[in-house]
C-alpha cells in the first residue's frame, strides 16, 4: 500500500516572508546576536506607535483614553498567558526580568530566615542567581548551588537532588542557558523542589524565543520572560498561579491596587510596550500558515515555535559541522537538549578580536560572558567568555554563509 499523506502538513517556516517583516534586516548585517535581543518586526513597532498616538491616560473605565490603556493591559496579559501556558490573572508586567526577579526575591524573602535555604544553578544568567543570593543573605538564609557539568554542558536534575533539602524554600533554574543553550529537565527539577516543599522559579528569557514555554506543564511555580528576546519591546514579565500570588505581600504604595496581579506592578504600566508585547506574541503565533481558523493562539504559538525549532536546528547542524573543521575550535554548547546558541572559542585566538573582525564584515557575533558569569567561569572562560553564535527564526542560509566565510577569512589572515 502506498504511504498515506499526513492529514496535516508539517508546519514549515517561510524565512523569506518572515525576514521581509523586519526593517532592521535591511541594514545589511547578519544578526547572530538574537540572544541579546531580537530584531523587531514592523507590526510591533506600529503597535507601540499607534498606542502612543491614540488617546491614552492612566488605566480606568470612564474616559476613552482610560479604556484604551486598560484594554492594552488586559490584551498583553492575555497574550503572555498564551505564550507561557498561564492564566492572564497571574501575569505580572515590569521593566525587565532582572527588576521583576529582584522585586519578587525581596517579597519571598520576607518569609525566610536563618536555617532556610535557596538553591541556584551555576548555569544561570546572573539575573536568576544574584537576586536570590542577595535576598537570602539579607535574611541570613543559606545559598546552595546546583552545578552543571562543563564537559557535557548538562545540568542534571541529580545536581538539584544533591542540594535540595526540607529547608529549601526556593529553587531557581533556567529554562535554557543563554550562554550554551542547555535546556534542563524542568519537570524533573520541579518534582525535586516540590517533594521538599520548595518553590520553583524558572527563567525562560532565553527559551521563549526558541520553544514553547509551559508554566503548568513544566511544573514551575513562576516563569519569567523578556519580550525583547522574542520580537517585542524592552520589558519583562512573569507568570504564576494567581492563587499563589494572592499569598504574597510585595511592598507597594498605600493608594495603589491590592488586587492580583496589580499588587506586584509598581507605578504606572508602560501601556505602549504592553501593546507591542501583545503584537509580538500575535506575530509569533502567525509565523506559519494556520491549519484552521479555530486554532487558539496558544495552539498556534506551539505550532509556530515547533517550526522555528526545526528551522533553527537545521542551520545549527550546518554551523556545528563547519566549526568542527576550523583549527582549534572548542564548542562549549554540548547538551543533548538545547537551543541553537553556540558558544565557541578558538585556541590561541582572542574571541573579542574575532568579534570585531566579523562586525567589520557585517556579521554580528558578540563575545562576552553574557552575564552568565558563573557559567563562563565554570567553563574555564573566566569573565571574558567566548563568541556566541545565536540563531533566530529570521536567520537564513545567506547569514550562515557570511558567518562561515568571515571565520574562514579570520583564519586566512591570522
Ligand atoms: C537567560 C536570561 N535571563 C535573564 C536575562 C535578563 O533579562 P532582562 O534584560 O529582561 O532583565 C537575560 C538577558 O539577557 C537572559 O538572557
Amino acid at each position: 500500500m502506498p504511504p498515506t499523506a499526513p492529514a496535516v502538513a508539517p508546519a514549515v517556516l517561510d524565512v523569506v516572508a518572515l525576514r521581509a517583516q523586519f526593517p532592521a534586516l535591511d541594514g545589511g548585517a547578519a544578526h547572530f546576536d538574537g540572544p541579546g535581543g531580537s530584531q523587531i518586526p514592523t507590526v510591533v513597532a506600529e503597535a507601540v506607535a499607534s498606542t502612543m498616538t491614540a488617546p491614552m491616560s492612566t488605566r480606568g473605565s470612564v474616559t476613552r483614553a482610560e479604556q484604551n490603556s486598560d484594554s492594552h493591559v488586559l490584551a498583553a496579559r492575555s497574550a503572555l498567558a498564551d505564550l507561557l501556558g498561564a492564566q492572564p490573572g497571574g501575569v505580572v508586567f515590569g521593566r525587565s526580568m532582572t527588576a521583576l526577579t529582584f522585586d519578587l526575591s525581596r517579597t519571598l524573602a520576607k518569609d525566610w530566615g536563618p536555617g532556610d535555604e535557596v538553591v541556584v544553578s551555576r548555569l544561570d544568567h546572573d539575573a536568576n542567581i544574584r537576586p536570590w543570593v542577595l535576598a537570602a543573605q539579607a535574611v541570613g538564609a543559606t545559598v546552595r548551588w546546583a552545578e552543571f557539568d562543563p564537559e557535557t554542558g548538562e545540568l542534571d536534575p541529580q545536581a538539584f537532588a544533591d542540594v535540595v533539602t526540607d529547608r529549601t524554600r526556593l529553587v531557581a533554574v533556567t529554562g535554557a542557558s543563554n550562554l550554551i543553550g542547555t535546556r534542563p529537565d524542568l519537570p524533573a527539577i520541579a518534582g525535586i523542589a516540590h517533594d521538599h516543599g520548595a518553590l520553583l522559579f524558572v527563567d525562560a528569557v532565553h527559551l521563549a524565543a526558541h520553544a514553547s514555554v509551559d508554566l503548568v506543564g513544566s511544573g514551575a511555580d513562576v516563569v519569567a520572560c523578556s519580550p525583547y528576546k522574542f520580537f517585542g519591546p524592552h520589558c519583562g514579565a512573569f507568570a504564576a498561579d494567581p492563587a499563589f500570588l494572592e499569598t504574597l505581600q510585595p511592598d507597594k504604595l498605600a493608594p495603589s491596587s491590592d488586587a492580583v496581579p496589580e499588587r506586584f506592578e509598581l507605578g504606572t504600566l508602560p501601556y505602549e510596550l504592553m501593546a507591542g508585547t501583545a503584537a509580538a506574541i500575535d506575530f509569533m503565533a502567525d509565523l506559519v500558515p494556520g491549519t484552521g481558523s479555530d486554532a487558539s493562539r496558544r495552539e498556534r504559538l506551539v505550532r509556530s515555535l515547533a517550526a522555528v525549532e526545526a528551522h533553527e536546528l537545521e542551520l545549527r547542524g550546518r554551523i556545528e559541522a563547519a566549526l568542527a573543521e576550523l583549527p582549534g575550535a572548542t564548542l562549549y554548547s554540548r547538551a543533548a537538549h538545547r537551543t541553537p546558541t553556540l558558544l565557541v572559542g578558538f585556541d590561541g585566538h582572542d574571541s573579542s578580536a574575532i568579534y570585531r573582525f566579523l562586525a567589520d564584515r557585517g556579521v554580528n557575533v558578540p563575545a562576552s560572558n553574557f552575564y552568565a558569569l558563573e557559567a563562563s567561569r565554570a567553563l574555564g572562560l573566566g569573565d571574558a567568555g567566548a563568541l556566541r553564535i545565536g540563531l533566530a527564526s529570521y536567520t537564513d542560509d545567506d547569514d550562515v554563509a557570511r558567518l562561515l566565510d568571515g571565520l574562514d577569512a579570520w583564519f586566512a589572515r591570522a
